[in-house]
């Protein structure tokens, strides 16, 4: 199995600290170990092919740079030009496998998640490939504890062999109403965002799902330039690729799509607030404090400071985030709109 590693995001939901720079998948925020080296040590080495990393061309060694100090083996790194979200992405990965003359049962995952249970994810693991095998697509679902709707719903279908689900629906990202509404049914799962597949049945799915994408990747994996270990595509071909996410392109409209649930202490951690829900680390207030910080009368916050002392007085339920040159002050559960912020910024610039 070839571990193929998405780590061409922004993360902007996690700024100050994540930056167009350095997004979140290159900074440690969860171990002392950055996510994207998390990614590929958190695996069964033993039954692991050498992994594909694919990442923006601005982050190329800082991606190689991270992968040499973790000691991490690899195959290449892939680098885009432009980002064109997750769908094309991946058909570079499953393009570059066949070019290499092998077919081999890709692992998809993404390079911004916490796993705590790392025996119950390589049970999972395992599982999948026995479905990924006799060539289906392979999603790992995780039971939902809230109507979140940053993420993907799976209703689960008639079971496979007793190894998993077939998918009877995939819904990417449903509005608050209809995620409450899965939530209530219990009938669906959360799509964790990592999939499982031989590079042949994804490439064959995309190609009947979303042919312009097809097109695109393959047009730009046919003049690629090595250099080291990175793999430059044809910038003007990929810029012709349309945007979209595996979610989109292909999961919601395969028919050939299968579900393992994973019960593993899963996180997408894509917010503060998601940070200070999964840390270890809480005080007796519920506070997380990373750096210099005084509090006095606050509860369930979370308060991380790089440089300079933060001193809180009397707030519930905030996220304070200090760095060189920005701070962030928020309400706990309006994280979520950091996007906004972060987007006037880009528009001011
Ligand atoms: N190389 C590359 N290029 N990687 C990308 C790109 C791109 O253009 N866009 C995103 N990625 C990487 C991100 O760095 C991340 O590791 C992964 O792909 C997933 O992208 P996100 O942007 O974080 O997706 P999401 O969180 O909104 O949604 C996905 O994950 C959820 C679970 O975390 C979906 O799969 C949802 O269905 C799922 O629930
Ligand atoms: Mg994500």
């Amino acid at each position: 199995m070839k571990p193929v590693v998405l780590a061409g995001g922004t993360g902007s939901r996690l700024w100050p600290k994540s930056r167009a720079a350095l997004p979140k998948q290159f900074l440690s925020l969860t171990s002392d170990k950055t996510m994207l080296q998390d990614t590929i040590l958190r695996l069964p080495a033993d039954k692991m092919e050498l992994p594909l990393f694919i990442c923006n061309e601005d982050h190329r060694f800082l991606a190689a740079e991270q992968l040499r100090v973790a000691d991490i083996d690899y195959d290449s790194i892939i680098l885009e030009p432009v980002g064109r979200n997750t769908a094309p992405a991946i058909a570079l990965a499953a393009l570059r496998a066949v070019q290499q003359g092998e077919d081999p049962v890709l692992l998809i995952l993404a390079a911004d998640h916490l796993i705590s249970d790392h025996n119950a994810f390589h049970a999972g693991v395992e599982r999948a490939t026995l479905l990924a095998e006799q060539g289906k697509l392979v999603t790992f679902g995780v039971v939902p504890t809230e109507a979140h709707t940053g993420y993907g719903y799976i209703k689960s279908g008639d079971s496979v062999d007793e190894i998993g689900f077939k998918v009877a629906q995939f819904v990417e990202k449903p509005d608050l109403a209809t995620a409450q509404q899965y939530l209530k049914s219990g009938e669906y799962y959360w799509n964790s965002g990592m999939f499982m597949f031989k590079a042949s049945v994804y490439l064959r799915e995309l190609s009947e799902h979303a042919p312009d994408i097809f097109a695109a990747c393959t047009n730009a994996m046919q003049n690629t330039n090595k250099d080291m270990t990175f793999i430059r595509v044809d910038a003007d071909e990929f810029a012709k690729c349309p945007d979209d996410s595996i979610d989109y392109a292909v999961m919601e409209r395969t028919s050939d799509a299968c579900m393992v649930p994973l019960d593993a202490g899963w996180n997408d951690v894509g917010s503060w607030t998601s940070l200070w829900e999964t840390s270890q680390n809480k005080d007796t207030s519920g506070n997380v404090v990373i750096g210099d910080a005084i509090l006095d009368g606050v509860t369930n916050s979370y308060i991380n400071s790089e440089q300079r002392l933060i001193a809180v007085i009397g707030l519930d339920d905030v996220v304070v985030v200090e760095t060189k040159d920005a701070v962030m002050v928020a309400n706990k559960s309006k994280v979520q709109d950091i996007k906004n912020v972060v987007n006037k910024l880009k528009a001011e610039k």
